[in-house]
């Protein structure tokens, strides 16, 4: 039973012209697309999922996760398709904090869609989950991540030395916290009613 009595599923995430909603099976092609192209998962804690099985035991992670309540997963829809994704993982109730992930499809890169996406997540995070601290990381050489971190007004504060391996390679993370005054004073926090 999901700790924040969602009942069966996460609720829907709308924006103006994407909406972030609750993984099915019937999404196992299109987390294979995004997921299977190394380009994607090379800065993330995942392998390219490029078989559906792998795909299958991805997304039944996603909805252990979310009885659990340790991790919420959503699915960015956009114009009937599920583009990428956003995730609130380590969600920690007693200390009010959580870290936050996403990832976008290859080909829908660089068109500003993840700064329309994550606004949504962290609102969620902090009106709804009541969460205090967003924290996230990021290898130094993720130069779009960073960018998109710093631009919602995440600050850096250190750097993990090689901590991890991951595709073959020793990796450090850049580690960037949000907290909720942080939001409040962001340009891409909506204003309040
Ligand atoms: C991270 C990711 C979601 C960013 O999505 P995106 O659509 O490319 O991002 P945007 O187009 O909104 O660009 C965001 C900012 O980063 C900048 N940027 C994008 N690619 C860049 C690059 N290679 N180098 C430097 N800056 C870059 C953009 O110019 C933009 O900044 P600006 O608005 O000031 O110009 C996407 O690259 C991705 O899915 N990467 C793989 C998964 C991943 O690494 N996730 C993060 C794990 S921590």
């Amino acid at each position: 039973m999901n700790p924040d009595n969602f009942g069966s599923q996460l609720p829907t995430l709308r924006g103006p012209d994407l909406s972030l909603r609750w993984l099915t099976a019937a999404d196992l092609p299109a987390l294979m697309t995004i997921f299977a192209n190394p380009e994607v998962v090379r800065y993330m804690a995942t392998e390219p999922l490029d078989t559906r099985e792998a795909a299958e035991r991805y997304l039944l992670s996603i909805h252990e996760g979310f009885q659990s309540g340790g991790l919420y997963q959503w699915g960015i829809e956009r114009d009937g398709a599920v583009v990428g994704t956003c995730t609130l993982a380590g969600i920690d109730r007693d200390n009010r904090t959580a870290e936050i992930g996403f990832a976008l499809g290859r080909e829908h890169w660089g068109r500003g869609l993840i700064l329309r996406a994550l606004p949504l997540v962290i609102e969620f995070a902090f009106n709804t989950l009541q969460l205090h601290r967003i924290g996230a990381d990021a290898d130094p050489r993720n130069s779009a991540s960073i960018r998109v971190l710093e631009k919602l007004g995440f600050q850096r504060e250190g750097l993990l030395r090689e901590c991890y391996f991951h595709m073959g390679e020793i990796q450090d993370a850049a580690l960037f916290g949000l907290l909720q005054p942080d939001w409040r004073a962001s340009a891409y926090c909506p204003p309040a009613d």
